[in-house]
């Protein structure tokens, strides 16, 4: 069903994916607060302060918009960094620690925080962030496609956990969508504006789907069912030999 007259906030909805897709909620009618380290004022849309990586941040942003909003129904767990390790140098651990703070602690933590105010409120969704990558690593990106394999994971767990709460749980499984973030490294990625298209007519369809996988996601989600995960995976490991060293 078409998210419509709903009160969705958007974390990690500052930038990218997670700020297209605040655009396409507000349009259709709803009320639309995005969050992260950096609210400035976006495009008339409500903004919060978080930090998915600071306790405090999380609750401190959680009250902020309860007391405005007690009528929150859809969060979204959209905070995420992408950073291209080189295993072979122990020094990656700094961006690895980085990206499992925000990608995969980040994102318990705000579940954690808004689940009991959905769970009181007997309806809601949550939204979830996990990538074509949790399905099929690329190498060049190894924590960052392990925390996305994690958030997999402890999504199927939270709906399990939520069953029978009137709490939805949907997982968002992005290909390389060309936001800042991505299209350096990849030309090929999906534009915002077509995934967003797509992401939209999925999120509508009823019952709503559990993955929200577009086509180009489709080969990547399941290429193990498939039959073509070991010739993928060796074609992703490609870049790894432009490496320095290498
Ligand atoms: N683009 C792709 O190809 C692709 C593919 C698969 C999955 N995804 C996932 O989609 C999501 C959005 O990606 P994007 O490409 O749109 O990236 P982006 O433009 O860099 O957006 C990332 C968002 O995360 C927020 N964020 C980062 N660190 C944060 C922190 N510590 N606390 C709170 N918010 C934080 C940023 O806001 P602030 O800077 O204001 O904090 C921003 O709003 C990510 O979860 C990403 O992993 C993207």
């Amino acid at each position: 069903m078409k998210f419509t007259n709903r009160t969705i906030l958007i974390v990690g909805g500052t930038s990218g994916i997670g700020l297209g897709l605040a655009h396409r909620f507000a349009k259709d009618g709803n009320t639309v607060i995005v969050g992260g380290r950096n609210p400035e004022t976006r495009d008339g849309l409500e903004t919060v302060r978080i930090d998915v990586t600071d306790p405090a941040s999380i609750l401190r942003a959680r009250d902020e918009v309860i007391a405005a909003h007690a009528d929150l129904d859809v969060v979204v767990t959209m905070s995420g960094v992408l950073l291209t390790e080189d295993l072979r140098d122990p020094a990656h651990i700094t961006d690895a620690e980085n990206m499992v703070a925000t990608n995969l602690l980040g994102t318990i933590r705000v579940i954690d925080a808004f689940t009991p105010h959905l769970i009181n409120r007997g309806a809601g969704t949550i939204i979830t962030v996990s990538s074509g990558i949790a399905f099929l690593p690329f190498p060049l990106m190894a924590t960052y496609g392990a925390t996305k394999a994690a958030v997999h994971s402890y999504t199927e767990s939270l709906r399990a956990h939520l069953k029978g709460t009137g709490v939805e749980v949907a997982e968002l499984v992005p290909p390389a969508v060309a936001t800042p973030a991505m299209a350096k490294l990849n030309p090929a990625a999906v534009p915002v504006e077509e995934y967003l298209d797509e992401v939209m007519e999925l999120l509508a369809v009823e019952p709503r789907p559990q993955e929200i996988v577009v086509k180009a996601a489709l080969p990547l989600r399941w290429a193990e069912r498939d039959g073509t995960y070991a010739e993928l995976l060796e074609r992703r490991s490609a870049p790894l030999d432009n490496l320095p060293g290498r």
